[in-house]
């Protein structure tokens, strides 16, 4: 009674939502991702910087080249999800605050150092992924989030040095066996105090 979103979606968003480690041969369609993106992009990042850039890898041959980085466990399920999405943090988001931040246009100038902007966008890029898994989740997909890939290999075949690849998502519908048995999560007294 304390949630204001339908306890439909809630189930669909996170209750009855799982990683998904096998999928269904149904596309996932550039509609259903613009439909996720256009929906995520109203998450928060701080200053508005929204660093998160999105490579949906398509072809044939993009898949050839990104199967071999990821870590022997995530071979195969990269190598038959409907569609994988690379997801990275741009560096050098800050040349949009202008834009995206446009009653500050002054707050380009706390990053003119590199490293502070790469603290920044990695900060607020994982936050956006956050979101993305959740928005695919709101368009009826799993998604499966992974980090085991080597990350300058991703970066040199499919990013460049303003992007630092973070997570690598699985996307479609669920096939069989999709999910090992779900984990215990800590409770609210062992994650929340009050002072
Ligand atoms: C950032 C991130 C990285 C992950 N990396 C991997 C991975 O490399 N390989 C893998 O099989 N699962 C990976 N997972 C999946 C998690 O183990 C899974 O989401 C978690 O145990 C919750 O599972 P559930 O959604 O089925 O409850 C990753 C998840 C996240 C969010």
């Amino acid at each position: 009674m304390s949630l204001a979103l339908d306890p439909a979606a809630q189930d669909l968003l996170f209750r009855e939502a799982r990683t998904a480690n096998t999928f269904s041969a149904e596309p996932v369609t550039e509609e259903q991702i613009r439909a996720v993106y256009d929906l995520v992009k109203y998450g928060p990042t701080a200053f508005n910087q929204s660093p998160l850039r999105v490579v949906l890898v398509r072809s044939a041959e993009a898949r050839e080249r990104l199967v071999p980085l990821m870590s022997e466990g995530n071979r195969p399920k990269t190598a038959t999800a409907p569609l994988v999405a690379i997801l990275a943090a741009d560096n050098e988001f800050h040349e949009e605050l202008p834009r995206l931040f446009p009653h500050y246009p002054q707050a380009k100038d706390f990053f003119t150092e590199r490293p502070v902007r790469e603290g920044a966008a990695a900060l607020n890029a994982a936050l956006q992924a956050g979101y993305f898994i959740v928005g695919v989740r709101a368009a009826g997909l799993a998604a499966g989030p992974m980090t085991g890939f080597d990350p300058a290999g991703v970066q040199k075949e499919f990013l460049d040095d303003d992007h630092t690849p973070l997570m690598i998502v699985n996307i479609g519908r669920p096939g069989e066996n999709a999910w090992f048995p779900r984990s215990p999560r800590l409770a609210y007294e062992d994650v929340v105090t009050t002072v």
